[in-house]
């Protein structure tokens, strides 16, 4: 586990905003989803985090990868992960582009009946898979809903009964059939029903793979125990957990930069960095590092706000850090390893962090920070 003094050495030695990742704590995650599930294919969500070194870490575990889009499809081939370890979901992608994944021998889910007509219609031999809407409300954020029935994701139930049976005629045969309902779901029940739901919808229910996609936020073996009962084969299983292997293993650090004493802490880093926040509210613990000039006296909490000229660039509200929390002051924002460097943006000309790693009590660069060559590389 890392410890403060690691983190105020990456800070040192590679300037802060920067982001964190504990390679060792992922795994010890992502071998949770294996353990729980030992047959199953377990496929990262890189979306959630796709730091360099740690889809090389574990792709060499024996992981697989849940992609979307082309470039993801190349950042986890480029990481070593092998196609048939590939899922690759996404609503809009482009017709060559799922086409090219099926090419490259990934497991390619249609969310579409369009995608899927074009996928067929490519004869490249190839897996194609169908990620089902199953019309299912979820207790979370409503942005991070993806499975009620007027979500734009995947391929409606009332559709499906034409779309397998033109499969079957065409003789192609469908390699998995799955859902993702979303993201920050605690209710294990969901995924006890979606399991039901897909079993009872896969085809030839010898061999298609059951996709149960990824979102949930409890633990790997509570996931385990809910599913269980449902699908005797466990082989058969995919799951995509992004969030519950790095979430807790990454931290944003920080340092404070100016203080208004009306009770705002203005860190080096805000929502460009971190978008969590503002988006959805999310709440994220922040812990001082190391002090930095005593704060002026004030009765209530601290905001911690970023630097963007935007009124909501708020990182925590209500935060105590202490008297010494000025100017200076290095933080540690945590569980900021899922969707924190993964959504950072150039707004405000603001340069995107480096990202380092740490594994077995070494530090290591793993993304340097973007410059402004990086920047103006594509202007004319
Ligand atoms: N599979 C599919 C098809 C997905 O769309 C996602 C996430 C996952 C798996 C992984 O879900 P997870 O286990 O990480 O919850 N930006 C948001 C989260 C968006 C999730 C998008 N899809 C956030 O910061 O909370």
């Amino acid at each position: 586990m890392v410890d403060n003094a690691q983190l105020v050495e990456a800070a040192d030695r590679w300037g802060t905003p920067l982001y964190v990742t504990d390679l060792d704590v992922a795994l010890v995650n992502a071998r949770a989803w294996r353990t729980a599930l030992p047959e199953a294919l377990v496929a990262y969500a890189v979306k959630a985090n796709p730091d360099p070194l740690l889809l090389r870490r574990l792709a060499a575990d024996g992981f697989g990868c849940e992609v979307v889009g082309p470039v993801e499809l190349a950042l986890a081939l480029r990481s070593g992960c092998p196609p048939e370890r590939i899922v690759v979901n996404g609503v809009g992608q482009t017709n060559p582009d799922l086409v090219a994944a099926l090419g490259a021998g990934a497991l390619v889910n249609a969310e579409s009946v369009g995608a899927l007509n074009a996928l067929m219609r490519s004869g490249v031999a190839g897996r194609i898979g169908i990620r089902v809407n199953p019309g299912l409300q979820t207790d979370t954020h409503p942005h991070l809903a993806t499975g009620a029935a007027d979500a734009k994701f995947g391929i409606g139930l009332d559709e499906l009964p034409t779309v397998l049976d033109r499969m079957h005629r065409s003789g192609v045969r469908l390699a998995a059939i799955g859902a993702h309902i979303g993201s920050g779901i605690s209710d294990a029940a969901a995924y006890a029903w979606l399991a039901q739901l897909m079993l009872s919808l896969a085809e030839d229910s010898a061999v298609t793979r059951i996709d149960l996609g990824g979102g949930f936020a409890g633990s790997p073996a509570a996931h385990a125990a809910a599913i269980r009962p449902h699908v005797p084969d466990t082989s058969r299983l995919i799951v995509e957990p992004g969030r519950s292997i790095v979430a807790a293993a990454g931290w944003l650090l920080t340092r404070v930069v100016q203080v208004q004493p009306r009770g705002h802490l203005i860190s080096d880093a805000g929502m460009t960095e971190l978008l969590r926040p503002m988006l959805y509210g999310a709440r994220h613990p922040v812990s001082l590092l190391s002090p930095g000039e005593t704060l002026p006296p004030r009765e209530g909490p601290w905001t911690l706000s970023g630097p963007i000229c935007e009124a909501g660039d708020v990182l925590a509200s209500d935060i105590d850090l202490g008297p010494q929390a000025g100017a200076g002051a290095l933080l540690s924002i945590g569980d900021a390893g899922a969707y924190g460097a993964a959504m950072a943006s150039n707004y405000n000309g603001r340069l995107r962090p480096a990202q380092v790693v740490i594994s077995g009590g070494e530090l290591q660069l793993s993304r340097r920070r973007e410059t402004l060559e990086d920047l103006v590389a594509r202007d004319a």
